[in-house]
């Protein structure tokens, strides 16, 4: 019989949890590597310094996890609920999670190649086109892509609804998601109804 005795564990920056355990009679060492969920979405207000804690306060069972004021997500993506209901008010920022969750693999690639173009006048010129009509997987590229070349990772529009947020990736640029960060984060969504919507109808 095989038996498997973890020893170690250590949390990579990439999204993985690295994984050495001894199994089977000979205790051949084995590394597995186990991708998990993480927010990777900068948002102002986000709770991702906090989500460890607020994990361990959730109850040991509970039906449906209702998050209505979803933003970055941190705590949803550090509990993993089996079923949930995540939602905000932010169009742009569900249609997101929707194409995220759809087609990981694509936008991680797509937000890769923006992210070898960035320059101050590369995102002025992805600021004017985010406004206009386009595929929705190509404007959830967009919205990533903007989020972490913009100051502070704010999202904020003017009277026109037009995002106008300055120029500031962090000084090594902008941190983009990687392909497993997002593969891991679409897992993790299709456990969630992604709701556009006010948190009244929401929590009704
Ligand atoms: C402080 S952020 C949430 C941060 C999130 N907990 C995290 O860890 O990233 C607040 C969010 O609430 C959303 N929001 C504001 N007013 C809302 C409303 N009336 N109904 C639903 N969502 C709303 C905003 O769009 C924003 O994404």
């Amino acid at each position: 019989m095989l038996k498997r005795r973890f020893s170690s564990s250590t949390k990579k920056p990439t999204g993985e949890k690295r994984i050495r355990g001894n199994v089977g009679e000979g205790r051949k060492t084995v590394v597995c590597v186990e991708s998990f969920s993480r927010p990777f979405l900068r948002w102002a207000g986000g709770k991702q310094k906090l989500a460890s804690s607020l994990v361990e306060l959730a109850p040991a069972r509970y039906n449906r996890y209702f998050e209505p004021f979803f933003g970055g997500g941190a705590v949803y993506f550090a509990l993993r609920p089996k079923r949930a209901v995540i939602s905000d008010v932010n169009t742009e920022l569900i249609s997101c999670y929707q194409q995220v969750r759809a087609h990981p693999k694509l936008i991680a690639s797509l937000v890769q190649r923006y992210a070898r173009q960035d320059s101050p006048a590369f995102f002025y010129r992805m600021r004017e086109t985010l406004s206009q009509r386009g595929s929705r997987i190509g404007r959830a590229a967009k919205f990533i892509y903007m989020n972490k070349a913009a100051f502070n990772g704010i999202y904020r529009v003017n009277m026109q609804g037009k995002f106008n947020v300055p120029y500031g990736p962090s000084q090594s640029g902008p941190a983009v998601p990687t392909r497993k960060v997002l593969v891991a984060a679409a897992k993790c969504l299709w456990r969630a109804r992604i709701v556009s919507a006010d948190f009244v109808k929401t929590t009704k």
